[in-house]
């Protein structure tokens, strides 16, 4: 925060008069099941994306990226892509709000975050969050979490071109200091959790990508709707795990697999409620680890290096639980441990998973937070709306 607004001083003389900050996010349970219409229970993490702005008069938006040592300008009323790179993610949220009839005004501003790019911890999400948290302080409207989300992932879906369901861009609106957050992905209610005391989450990232994650991750939601399609249901939702056992020989192999891991992950992000309701840090770590499992066999996108990251970390003495996290095929696991084996728990996991990858992991212990916020707001007076507001 100090950064972005030591550099806002520095090229406008003046204080901003909004910072706002968007977080990232881990998942604890309910992997592949958000555009099953099912549960998700992540938390909103202490790495986020920043913006420091005041507004404009002209329906200019002009923002410097510190990052990437990057600007970008674009006129609110003919908004072009520009694919592949940190302003799309902008761009694409101004063009949604517009698409959805919100009134927009332009500002200026700079943007910085230390959400790790491309680790599978949605940073891109966090970037559409304080892009939208930022629209909403200049033009005056209130914050509403799941609209924003909503628009977030129109954004993502149709300007940025990817198929992602609800479940990132809600925790960065929606997240809460201190707690998990069992987001229903049909209705978008959300429920927060408190962390079992003593218990820390930490993010092991296995520095490894893959290129066809996109693919892959369409072609899960084709087979998710197909085994929808089967039982005439609108998603996997609907379905029980009973239904799908006696259907099992008409449907084929692989979605019926494909369906076991949605049906019974479902059912895991409700049993981890409840164990967190009982504050039980046990059975909330053998969940994770029955998730891995269901993930690693059924839904098949683990990968090599996301296996033996989680299981080098659920022999760790303290571990309460580990699994990949994320669309997967590489990325991150997230692992729950006693507070107090945190430290040599990250020591020990970082050593043993480079000696058997020759790959240099980065952990991360982190810090449940808040969504979406306006951090500080100079006196001010919301500006009043230029012009139209698209559809
Ligand atoms: C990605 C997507 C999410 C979700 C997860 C898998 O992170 O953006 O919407 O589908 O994969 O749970």
């Amino acid at each position: 925060m100090d950064r972005i607004v030591q550099t806002f001083r520095e090229e406008f003389d003046a204080a901003p008069a909004f910072v706002v900050r968007a977080p990232g996010r881990v998942n604890l349970i309910g992997e592949h099941t958000d555009y099953n219409d099912g549960f998700v229970l992540p938390l909103a993490i202490d790495r986020a994306t920043w913006i420091a702005l005041r507004p404009r008069p002209d329906r200019q938006v002009m923002v410097h990226a510190l990052d990437f040592d990057d600007r970008d300008t674009f006129h609110l009323d003919e908004l072009t892509p520009r694919q592949g790179s940190w302003a799309n993610y902008i761009r694409g949220v101004a063009w949604a709000l517009r698409q959805h009839g919100y009134p927009v005004v332009g500002w200026e501003g700079v943007i910085a975050g230390d959400v790790p790019i491309g680790a599978g911890l949605s940073s891109s999400a966090s970037v559409e969050m304080a892009t939208a948290r930022a629209f909403a302080a200049v033009a005056g409207w209130p914050w509403d979490a799941a609209r924003m989300a909503l628009i977030g992932q129109y954004a993502e879906n149709k300007w940025v071109g990817v198929n992602c369901g609800i479940m990132d861009q809600m925790i960065s609106a929606a997240g809460v200091e201190g707690h998990a957050l069992l987001i229903d992905c049909r209705t978008l209610d959300t429920t927060p959790f408190p962390l079992p005391a003593g218990v820390a989450v930490a993010v092991l990232d296995t520095a490894t990508r893959r290129g066809l994650v996109d693919s892959a991750y369409n072609e899960r939601r084709a087979q998710c709707e197909a085994a929808a399609g089967h039982f005439g249901v609108k998603a996997l939702r609907d379905v029980t795990l009973a239904q799908l056992e006696s259907a099992r020989a008409d449907l084929d192999p692989v979605i019926y697999r494909r369906a076991r891991h949605v049906i019974t992950e479902n059912d895991r992000v409700l049993q981890a409620c409840d164990a967190m309701r009982l504050g039980d840090a046990a059975a909330l770590g053998r969940l994770l680890n029955a998730g891995h499992l269901s993930l690693r066999d059924d839904f098949q996108v683990s990968s090599r290096e996301l296996d033996i990251m989680v299981e080098i970390a659920q022999s760790q003495p303290g571990c309460l639980g580990a699994r990949m996290t994320g669309a997967g095929f590489g990325g991150c696991a997230v692992a729950l441990m006693e507070e107090a084996a945190a430290g040599a728990f990250v020591a020990a996991v970082a050593e043993r998973y480079a000696a058997r990858t020759g790959l240099t992991p980065r952990l991360y212990v982190c810090r449940a937070t808040g969504g979406a916020e306006v951090v500080a707001r100079a006196d001010h007076e919301p500006t009043p709306t230029v012009g139209t507001g698209g559809r």
